[in-house]
C-alpha cells in the first residue's frame, strides 16, 4: 500500500521587518497577486495558483520564515499526520488560524525544528469574471503581465544541523529524498526532499546550519514557465535596483534555470523554470560530489556560489556566525560533522 500524506507545498511565510516595502516588491516586482490583509500579515498569490495564498508576508523584527503549509492529499489526511505525530516531541497540536484553508495541524521538525501545518480544506481564488478569460479555464485569472510574473510557489530552503535526522523525519510524512550533495563520501551539505509522488525533484531542500541556532531559513522559491522568463526576471530585477545575488545559471541536481536576489526586508528569493521530472515512487537519492566542480550546483561545473549565499536567517549571533563562515570556508566543517556523527545525522 501506498500512502502519500501531502499533495503539495502550499503556502510559505516569510517574515520582513521592512514589510511594506516587501509587499510593494512582491506586487510590483515579483509580480504576485494579493489576496487579503489580516492583522500583521499580507496574503499572497502567483497569478496561476488555485490556492489563497502561497507567500504570506508578516511584519517581524528580523527576516525569516515563519509557519509552512501543506495541503494533503484528501481528508483525513491530516489527522492521520495528527496520529502519527501524537506524543512526540514533534507535536505541536490543531490551530484556529485557517485563513484560506480548513481544519488545521500544527507539527515541527525534530532538528531544524521548522513549523509545518498540514490541512485538506482549501480556500479557492474566486478572480471576478473581468479577470479571468473564459477561454482558459484552467487558469483561475488572466496573465498579469506585471513585473517578472512569479507563476507558482515552488519550494523553501532550510538549514538543519542534523539534516539526515530531519531527512528521515519528512520521509515519515511521505517524502521522498531525490538528491545530496556531498562534500565528502557521507558528509551530505545539500539535500532535496519531494512531498509528491509525481512531482519534479523538491519542494523542500534542507543545507546545513553549523550556528546552533534553529528555526533559520535559506531561501523561498517561485517558478516561472520558460528558461528564458528567468533572463527576462533578471532583466526586471535589474532595472528595480533588485541585488541579484546568484545567476542565472542551471542546476545539474534538479536541471532547473536559477536566479537569487533579495528583497527588500534582506531574505533571499529564488525564481526558476525548467528541470527534469521524477516520476519514480521508489527513487533512491542521488549523490553529487561538491570536488572538482560541483555538477549538483552547476551544470556546466564552472561556477561557484557567492561569498554571502550560505547566510540563512535569523541570522546567528556573532560568534555563531563567525563558526558558521568558518565552517562553510572548508576549516570546520570535519570538526561540525564529527560532532553531528553521534546524533543520528
Ligand atoms: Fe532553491
Amino acid at each position: 500500500m501506498s500512502e502519500i500524506l501531502l499533495s503539495q507545498l502550499a503556502h510559505v511565510e516569510l517574515f520582513s521587518p521592512r514589510p511594506d516595502e516587501t509587499v510593494r516588491w512582491m506586487k510590483d516586482v515579483f509580480g504576485l497577486e494579493e489576496t487579503t490583509r489580516e492583522g500583521r500579515s499580507v496574503y499572497l498569490r502567483g497569478w496561476a495558483e488555485w490556492l489563497h495564498s502561497s507567500l504570506i508576508v508578516t511584519e517581524a523584527e528580523e527576516p525569516g520564515v515563519g509557519r509552512i503549509g501543506w495541503r494533503t492529499y484528501g481528508p483525513g489526511d491530516p489527522e492521520a499526520v495528527a496520529k502519527r505525530l501524537a506524543g512526540t516531541e514533534e507535536a505541536v497540536g490543531w490551530v484556529d488560524d485557517w485563513t484560506g484553508h480548513g481544519a488545521t495541524y500544527r507539527y515541527r521538525a525534530p532538528h531544524g525544528r521548522h513549523l509545518h501545518e498540514v490541512f485538506w480544506e482549501v480556500d479557492r481564488h474566486q478572480a471576478p469574471p473581468q479577470e479571468r478569460d473564459p477561454a482558459l479555464p484552467n487558469r483561475p485569472q488572466r496573465y498579469s503581465g506585471r513585473g517578472i510574473g512569479a507563476r507558482y510557489l515552488d519550494h523553501v530552503t532550510m538549514p538543519t544541523a542534523n539534516m539526515r535526522g530531519d531527512i528521515d523525519f519528512y520521509k515519515q510524512l511521505g517524502a521522498r529524498h531525490t538528491a545530496q550533495t556531498e562534500v565528502e563520501p557521507g558528509f551530505a551539505v545539500f539535500s532535496t526532499l519531494t512531498c509528491n509522488g509525481i512531482r519534479s525533484t523538491h519542494d523542500l531542500a534542507l543545507v546545513p546550519d553549523f550556528s546552533g541556532a534553529t528555526g533559520r531559513a535559506h531561501h523561498i522559491a517561485f517558478r516561472v514557465d520558460q528558461r528564458q522568463d528567468v533572463e527576462r526576471a533578471a532583466e526586471i530585477f535589474l532595472a528595480n535596483g533588485t541585488p541579484i545575488e546568484f545567476g542565472p545559471g542551471i542546476h545539474g541536481i534538479d536541471e532547473i534555470t536559477y536566479l537569487y536576489v533579495r528583497e527588500p526586508g534582506g531574505f533571499r528569493m529564488e525564481i526558476n523554470a525548467g528541470g527534469w521530472v521524477n516520476t519514480m515512487p521508489d527513487w533512491e537519492a542521488t549523490t553529487y560530489q561538491a570536488a572538482g566542480g560541483n555538477a549538483g550546483q552547476s551544470i556546466y561545473r564552472n561556477v561557484e556560489a557567492p561569498d554571502g549565499f550560505f547566510e540563512a536567517w535569523p541570522l546567528p549571533a556573532e560568534d555563531a556566525a563567525e563558526k558558521e563562515r568558518a565552517a562553510v570556508a572548508g576549516e570546520g566543517l570535519r570538526d561540525f560533522f564529527g560532532e553531528q556523527a553521534g546524533s543520528g545525522r
